[in-house]
């Protein structure tokens, strides 16, 4: 029994959002209407942590690897984040909702991009969650960036090299002014967390399910709290340590 588990609630989780495709499939429909679909949970996830008091999420939408998919899987999937952010800014703004794209952005239709940072700018005064979307993202992406952006530091003679620890470097990574994660979730029944938040992850816990992600629901969401809140974090310590600063 772990004590206080009820006051045990992840402050940041990020969700590999898998098994959009494989919904689809199953009933013999095309798999663009697989991410339609995904589009609905990923409203109710963001209402579930709204209501859970949840500080940030991460939903990885995209990853740098998903341009090889078929020409008309990714455009379909573009038009899809394009009507999403003209349908859904105005009730993310009316919900307090502060959202982020992370990733490399300048890929992206010029269109979708000047949207996407529309959507930043005009939710940017909004506290109640943060919404951070991963698109065109790979954790060896940040960290590439990361160090890229140090090295550069360094040769204009801004960073002597011998400063730079771990906490110096965290402060280069995307979402670096965030709690970091808590708990990872991944539907679809992979497990794997496919250069998803690499660095941010470290002492994430890890919560896998079976579920495809358009069946995600409050319910699935719940028990992936309750697990959370059954486990133990130690952080490399004994589990009496951790115990004893609680
Ligand atoms: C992975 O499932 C899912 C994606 C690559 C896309 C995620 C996109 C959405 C949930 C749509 C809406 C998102 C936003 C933020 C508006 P998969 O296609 O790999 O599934 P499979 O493993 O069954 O093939």
């Amino acid at each position: 029994m772990v004590p206080d588990a009820a006051a045990r609630v992840p402050r940041h989780i990020a969700i590999v959002m898998d098994g959009n495709g494989r919904w689809a499939e199953r009933r013999h429909l095309p798999r663009s209407l697989g991410h339609r679909e995904g589009q609905k949970a990923v409203r109710a996830a963001i209402e579930f942590c709204r209501r859970r008091g949840i500080a940030a999420l991460t939903l990885f939408a995209f990853s740098s690897e998903n341009w090889k998919r078929p020409d008309e899987e990714v455009g379909a999937l573009m038009q899809l984040f394009l009507k999403a952010l003209d349908r859904e800014v105005d009730e993310l703004a009316a919900n307090d909702v502060r959202v982020r794209f992370v990733g490399e952005l300048g890929a992206f239709a010029p269109e979708l991009a000047q949207r996407m940072h529309a959507a930043m700018q005009r939710t940017a005064g909004n506290a109640s969650l943060q919404l951070n979307i991963a698109v065109n993202y790979g954790g060896r992406w940040d960290i590439a960036q990361a160090a890229r952006a140090l090295a550069t530091a360094a040769a204009r003679g801004e960073l002597d090299p011998a400063t730079i620890d771990e906490t110096v470097f965290a402060r280069h990574v995307c979402l670096a002014d965030q709690p970091p994660v808590d708990l990872f979730i991944r539907t679809g029944g992979e497990m794997r967390i496919s250069n998803f938040l690499l660095w941010q992850t470290a002492y994430a816990e890890l919560y896998f399910t079976d579920t495809l992600w358009p069946d995600v629901d409050a319910a699935v969401l719940d028990a992936a709290l309750a697990e959370f809140a059954r486990r133990e974090r130690r952080y490399g310590l004994t589990s009496a340590q951790a115990r004893a600063i609680g």
